[in-house]
């Protein structure tokens, strides 16, 4: 048995893709930036076979998993025909609990696409440059999950095509290509974890009701022009525009969920709790402090590194106690995956 190892982190959006068309496409751009420390790493082991695949999720049955990464492995013939000659065992494991802010989704469809990537190249010999072989394993962590293509990159990461980022493209995700200002460098995220029971809609659910969501078109033209100002704001290190932008998408995110057919709440009254006392917290310090949310009731803190004593101060004095058993995960801007191990 040959083994491929890589560990791939998740992603938050700040910029956020909901809604898509045809197989996998977003029907907007969007933009997030990789997380450091909450990742998936996947051990893929492989044998001369008949496209048998066994999966573990943290070493035990997960069946929904389970489903999702066969079904995913089995739509990936076109693109890797070898894979129906071998037999796969693939574990998965997560360094953070499910339904807690972070798509677990996007670190574990990265990590199981670069997998499949490094496989490619043991079998077939294919030789790529290290950019497209990370353009091929985000086009494939795309067909898995849309959010799952951005975290084949480290640091700031677009997908979907854009006017504003000419290297942009709907079937793959690409790193910005200037350097952003160093206000956005370090950012910080700390995860608030208001409720991580797992949520009555998920992510699946909530883009289909985009198909016939009244506000639709409105949406997608509105994420394009976030896009221009918050690249604006990221080159500038304009804090302001940041943190205008980056909230009005969170609560956007939100009033499409609600104004759904039907119409979904997946924010908790601890949500709103904080949100609100991290407004006051910027109102009052000047510290430029701000939240976005996933699809879900968690709350990410975002602050830039060297405010972290000061923010770390009022989240425990003021913020854990809207937290389920006061739990937080402390994470910040990360440099992407990597690759493990490979060999016997
Ligand atoms: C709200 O990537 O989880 O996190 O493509 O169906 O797997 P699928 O959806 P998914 O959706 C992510 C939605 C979001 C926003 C974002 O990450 O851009």
């Amino acid at each position: 048995m040959q083994t491929i190892r890589w560990k791939s982190p998740s992603n938050i959006a700040l910029i956020k893709y909901w809604g898509k068309h045809g197989v996998q496409l977003p029907s907007n751009p969007s933009i997030s930036f990789t997380l450091n420390g909450s990742h998936t790493t996947t051990t893929l082991s492989y044998t001369a076979g008949k496209a048998k695949v066994e999966l573990l999720f943290n070493g035990g049955q997960n069946d929904k998993f389970a489903l999702r990464a066969k079904q995913y492995i089995a739509s990936l013939g076109p693109y890797l025909p070898f894979l129906k000659e071998l037999d796969l065992h693939i574990n998965s494991e997560n360094n953070f609990p499910h339904s807690v802010g972070i798509a677990s989704s996007a670190s574990a469809m990265s990590s199981l696409a670069l997998c499949l990537c490094s496989l490619e190249k043991e079998i077939i010999g294919t030789k790529l440059s290290k950019s497209d072989f990370l353009e091929k394993a985000s086009f494939m962590a795309r067909l898995g999950s849309g959010s799952a293509s951005r975290s084949v990159y480290g640091g700031y990461v677009s997908w979907g095509k854009s006017q504003y980022i000419p290297e942009s493209s709907d079937e793959w995700a690409t790193p910005l290509s200037f350097e952003v200002h160093e206000n956005f460098r370090e950012l910080q995220d700390t995860i608030l974890i208001v409720d991580e029971r797992p949520k009555a809609i998920g992510s699946s659910e909530g883009h289909r009701l985009m198909e016939k969501h009244p506000y639709a078109q409105q949406r997608f033209e509105q994420a394009h022009v976030h896009i221009a100002t918050l690249l604006k704001a990221l080159k500038a290190g304009d804090e302001n525009t940041f943190i205008r932008i980056v909230e009005n998408e969170a609560l956007g995110l939100h009033s499409l969920m609600m104004s759904s057919d039907p119409g979904y709440i997946l924010l908790k009254p601890g949500s709103l709790q904080i949100i609100e006392k991290i407004r006051n917290f910027r109102e009052k310090t000047g510290i430029p402090v701000s939240f976005t949310l996933d699809a879900g009731p968690n709350v990410h803190l975002l602050y830039p590194a060297p405010d972290k004593e000061a923010v770390q101060d009022f989240i425990n004095r003021e913020l854990l106690v809207y937290c389920m058993q006061k739990r937080r995960i402390d994470d910040h801007i990360g440099k992407g995956p990597e690759k493990l191990s490979s060999g016997e």
